[in-house]
């Protein structure tokens, strides 16, 4: 049997991913809810509210219903609840936690809790054999003071239980999106500065880290600009371990900024 391209096996799993909501009319873009499609060689990365050009004749009558939209609005309320469950659970007795947004497999944030026994460390990662990964690198050192769960960074800084504080926020060689028109995926943007100031006290750490040089100008500027935080330069870097993505960068950058008083 002779194997399809890659690219024709990739749209073929396209094909067959369920359209949950539909974004926009007029651009005909279709919102997908999918973790990551492998295609032979190919780990092609498709996080949950990605969205994909329209395949022609996928009508809008296919996605665009009342009953499809509703589900979806139950889906996503049902998915919130089940998370503010779940960190109910996982934060209840850590009134503050040092959190890291896209820990990857874990090395840095598992390095980190061995070394800082009395903090407790949650890591978020959307992609779930990177949560699992990291969970067996947890179970492996017999570490109590960490967890990592499958979850988006929005929704999890959203259903915090409202008694936990974040008192250190990780963002570690986050996707850097390239091309202009992907810069509004970026998670440094001043919706997210806010998000988590809301959750934090005065003097907590939000740390920054990447080897695109384009990002950290704009993640800089974006920092600098909002008023609940400040870049620090007396504050030192918390902690140094190699994350996977930094093993492999020839050079990055760092910042280091605190949450201001008088400012949620
Ligand atoms: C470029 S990788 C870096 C991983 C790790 N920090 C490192 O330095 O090796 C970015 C990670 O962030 C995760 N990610 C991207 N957006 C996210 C989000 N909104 N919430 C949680 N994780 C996210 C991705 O799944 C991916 O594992």
């Amino acid at each position: 049997m002779v194997t399809p391209p890659a690219t024709h096996r990739l749209r073929a799993k396209r094909d067959q991913l369920k359209p949950v909501s539909v974004k926009s009319h007029s651009s005909a873009v279709v919102q997908l809810e999918v973790e990551a499609i492998t295609v032979g060689s190919f780990a092609v990365r498709m996080d949950f509210g990605v969205s994909l050009r329209r395949k022609p004749g996928f009508t809008n009558e296919a996605v665009d219903t009342p009953a499809r939209t509703a589900e979806f609005i139950a889906h996503r309320a049902a998915r919130r609840e089940t998370l503010q469950r779940e960190l109910a659970d996982l934060l209840c007795a850590q009134p503050h936690i040092t959190l890291e947004i896209g820990a990857g497999h874990g090395h840095y944030l598992a390095d980190y809790a061995a070394a800082h026994p009395g903090e407790f460390c949650l890591g978020i990662d959307l992609l779930r054999d990177r949560v699992e990964r990291a969970l067996r690198k947890r179970d492996r050192a017999k570490l109590t003071n960490l967890v990592f769960l499958k979850a988006e960074a929005a929704e999890v800084i959203a259903a915090l239980p409202p008694s936990t504080i974040l008192a250190k926020i990780l963002v570690l060689f986050p996707d850097p999106w390239p091309k202009r028109r992907h810069h509004k995926n970026r998670i440094m943007q001043p919706d997210f500065l806010q998000s988590i100031a809301s959750r934090t006290e005065p003097g907590a750490i939000l740390c920054f880290r990447t080897d695109d040089a384009s990002y950290f100008s704009a993640a800089k500027a974006v920092v600098q600009n909002h008023p609940a935080w400040t870049i620090s330069t007396t504050t030192l870097w918390p902690f140094e371990r190699a994350t996977v993505f930094q093993s492999r960068a020839a050079v990055f950058q760092s910042l280091v900024a605190t949450r201001r008083a008088n400012s949620s």
